[in-house]
């Protein structure tokens, strides 16, 4: 039955776990049904921030489509994704020309515009509409990854027998998970952070003004190796008391002394690292294209849950934050998970064509 045209898959391999999302076309538009989400890592402690291997990777993809119930081979639309650090994508206005001339002309902009690092690459492009500055011209995403990873990529999923289709980026998909079906204001931009496990993606965008993306190293995994350094616990406990306490625990409560704290006094905490990155980001954008109406910032990802996360950043930068949760929004019941965690899988399945 995923075999049917009118059905796709966004999977999205993280590094800490995979979410796949089936969206189904009811009156003449896309809308996610199902959901499934598998850690990848059976234990805990073994997490690697280069992302999964092959041979960790493979075993938790078929769990995966064991809980959906369906054969891998069976799916006949896929929409995944690539992110880390090999990854970059950029705005550029260019003249539109058909398929084959973009794609040879995109090519030399990527050269030009993305920091590749020599190695081979594989670039593409989005047209998001024309762009209202100047005339003629049209808004495009570049975006490009290396030869290696995107290889790596499809090794994985051939080993599933799963067929390649669309691969797009987490930046990209977590945003359009968002934005699909909805207008953003008018005027000013909002800001985008998928906070994950390894990194925390910052995009900002706007109706008028130029897509910027940026990864910060800063996520999930920091904040509970903080939690490890600060009170001495395994990674495993350490995990448990950030997703049921957050980062300040009631210390009775987890059998831990005070005295016990191995930080550092001078150490910056994670939270006001990533805030200060978040900082550096928005100044350089206002830097770039002089826009400073940031009208709103959404919150997207795992780490999105972490107690306390949303207040800091709303007071930090002044401005509204939502923690954006796209299965309710297309009503669905999210029985017990986190459902601003499957952000990436759903703008996977959503993405136009
Ligand atoms: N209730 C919670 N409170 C705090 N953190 C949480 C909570 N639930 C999950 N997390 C964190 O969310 C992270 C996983 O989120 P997510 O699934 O978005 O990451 P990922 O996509 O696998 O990683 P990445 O995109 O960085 O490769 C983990 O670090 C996990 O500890
Ligand atoms: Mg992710």
């Amino acid at each position: 039955m995923f075999g049917r045209l009118n059905q796709r898959v966004g999977l999205d391999i993280g590094s800490h776990s995979i979410k796949v999302v089936v969206a189904e076309k009811s009156g003449g538009k896309f809308r996610p049904v199902k959901f499934v989400r598998q850690e990848i890592y059976p234990e805990i402690d073994k997490y690697d921030l280069d992302g999964p291997k092959r041979s960790v990777a493979v075993p938790a993809l078929s769990e995966v489509f064991k809980k959906l119930g369906f054969l891998p081979r069976k799916v006949r639309n896929l929409y995944s994704n690539i992110g880390g650090a090999q990854v970059s994508a950029k705005e550029i206005s260019a003249v539109h020309l058909d398929d084959e001339e973009m794609a040879s002309a995109m090519l030399l902009e990527a050269r030009k515009h993305i920091p590749l690092d020599g190695s081979q690459s594989v670039v593409d492009y989005q047209i998001i509409g024309d762009d209202l500055k100047v005339s003629d011209k049209v808004r495009v995403i570049i975006a490009a990854t290396t030869r290696k990873l995107f290889d790596a990529h499809n090794e994985i999923l051939k080993d599933l027998e799963l067929r390649p289709g669309v691969v797009d980026l987490d930046q990209l998909a977590s945003m359009n998970s968002y934005i699909i079906g909805r207008e953003l204001p008018e005027d000013g931009v909002t800001i985008f952070l998928n906070l994950g496990c390894r990194k925390t993606n910052l995009t900002v965008f706007g109706r008028k003004d130029i897509f910027f993306t940026r990864d910060i190293p800063i996520a999930g995994h920091h904040f509970t190796e903080e939690l490890v350094r600060r009170y001495g616990l395994d990674y495993a406990t350490a995990e448990q008391v950030k997703i049921v306490q957050g980062m300040n625990p009631d210390l009775e409560a987890i059998g831990i002394e005070k005295e016990v704290k191995l930080l550092r006094v001078a150490e910056k905490a994670i939270i006001d690292r990533l805030g200060d990155e978040i900082n550096r980001s928005l100044r350089y954008y206002v830097k770039e294209t002089g826009q400073s109406l940031f009208n709103q910032m959404i919150m997207l990802g795992g780490t999105a849950a972490l107690k306390g996360l949303d207040e800091y950043l709303s007071k930090k930068f002044s401005i509204p934050v939502d923690i954006y949760n796209p299965l309710t929004a297309y009503e669905l019941s999210c029985n017990g998970e986190f459902g601003p965690q499957y952000a990436v899988a759903v703008g996977l399945a959503l993405r136009g064509d």
